[in-house]
């Protein structure tokens, strides 16, 4: 098989989940292309030397301008906080290389548009990192709206929570920073409801939005007995119009206790509905109108059968797959259309989208007005 040598850029909790997906994916997928996990690069020689050797690199390296002009790598891959996303990938693109980009996209539009630029112009592919399109039961969703078992979708209700800055002593660590995170609960998780509901629903049209942040002091993390100031919102709500008439609303909080990660969605169409939650993410309720008066009522499918999507290549029916594997059909899939020449997606596009969709909730949220969306 043809191979690609890949530079992964950072090494803590993306930066193993994909070092995961890139050593799966041959075993499981056989892919066209294979991946050859060439360089890691961080940031401390020794730290990222050990965890080369733990996720399985053949070299560690501590500069990533270097790295990305290096004439042996085919495909840059950005585990990076937001801050450093634009740089490394337009330099990236400018090499030559593919660009597969963790989100979002960038921590501004006009830099997420600069790396949708520098990628088309360079004429390499580009790939954002939105991962739980690729979970099975979300793929199975969007076949089940896309063959119009849903008629005609009204109602998107998308909510993202979680609880792990819910203690006020919890430090002031990168995701609470704008200059470094961009924006909190809103960029961070509602970006991942941003893009489930362009993937299931389309394109939006307008937002109206709030945002808030509870707890604006926290520890600093090297000195815990000072504070600094909170500069990003921990919870966003937003209500979104889409262009092809649909209402959604959209809910992203880290401050939700007892919520891990409940990335959960409802979509309501003229004949039927579907609900979808990560921590159970085996799973799908589905209800259809056209059932037999007697028989409708809600009903669990579990979405691990050969006939789901990417289950073929696991486990025999109910033997479940779990958070890990989104990320490697996340790899599969862009491998596959890299072998293809054809642009993977969510490409950088779907990333200015977002990003623009991002923006408005946050100016929406500031003028306490609505905000229409001009792509
Ligand atoms: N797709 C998902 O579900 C998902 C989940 C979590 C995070 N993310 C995104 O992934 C990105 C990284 O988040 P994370 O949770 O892995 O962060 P993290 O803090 O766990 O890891 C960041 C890594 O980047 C490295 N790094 C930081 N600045 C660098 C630089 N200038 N040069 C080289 N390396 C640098 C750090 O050393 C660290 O290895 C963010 O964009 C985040 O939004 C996506």
């Amino acid at each position: 098989m043809p191979g690609i040598n890949v530079a992964l850029i950072g090494y803590a909790f993306m930066g193993r989940a994909h070092s995961n997906a890139y050593r799966q994916v041959v075993p499981f997928f056989s892919p066209r292309l294979t991946p050859r996990m060439k360089v890691l690069c961080g940031r401390t020689g020794q730290a990222v030397r050990r965890a080369a050797r733990l996720l399985g690199w053949e070299e560690a390296a501590t500069d990533w301008q270097d790295v990305v002009a290096r004439p042996d790598i085919d495909l840059v891959d950005i585990s990076t906080p937001g801050d450093s996303h634009a740089a490394i990938a337009i330099a990236a693109a400018r090499a030559g290389k593919a660009v597969f980009c963790e989100k979002p996209l960038a921590n501004s539009v006009a830099d997420a548009r600069r790396m949708l630029a520098a990628a088309e112009r360079a004429g390499v592919p580009h790939m954002i990192c939105h991962n739980y399109r690729r979970a099975p039961a979300v793929m199975f969703a969007k076949a089940l709206i896309d063959e119009g078992r849903l008629g005609s979708i009204r109602h998107f209700r998308g909510t993202y929570l979680q609880d792990w800055i819910n203690d006020p002593s919890f430090p002031l660590v990168w995701r609470l920073d704008r200059r470094r995170a961009g924006s909190g609960a809103l960029g961070d998780i509602g970006a991942h409801v941003v893009d489930l509901a362009r993937f299931l629903v389309g394109e939006i049209a307008a937002v109206a939005g709030a945002l808030e942040t509870f707890i604006r002091r926290r520890p600093l993390p090297d000195q815990p007995s000072r504070k600094g100031r909170v500069t990003v919102d921990d919870a966003a709500a937003a209500v979104v119009r889409f262009e092809n008439g649909a209402l959604g609303t959209i809910e992203a909080t880290r401050l939700a206790p007892g919520r891990k990660n409940y990335n959960r969605f409802e979509i309501n169409g003229s004949l039927g509905s579907l609900a979808f939650d990560l921590e159970r993410m085996n799973e799908i309720e589905v209800y259809f109108e056209r059932d037999p008066a007697a028989l409708r009522g809600f009903r669990r499918i579990l979405v691990t059968d050969a006939a789901h999507p990417y289950i073929k290549a696991w486990w025999p029916p109910g033997h479940i797959i779990g958070y890990e594997h989104t990320f490697i059909h996340t790899v599969y899939d862009l491998l596959d259309a890299m072998a293809d020449r054809r642009q993977p997606e969510p490409s950088f596009v779907d990333g200015v989208r977002n990003q623009e969709v991002l923006d408005a909730i946050a100016r929406a949220a500031t003028s306490r007005r609505w905000v229409e969306m001009a792509y």
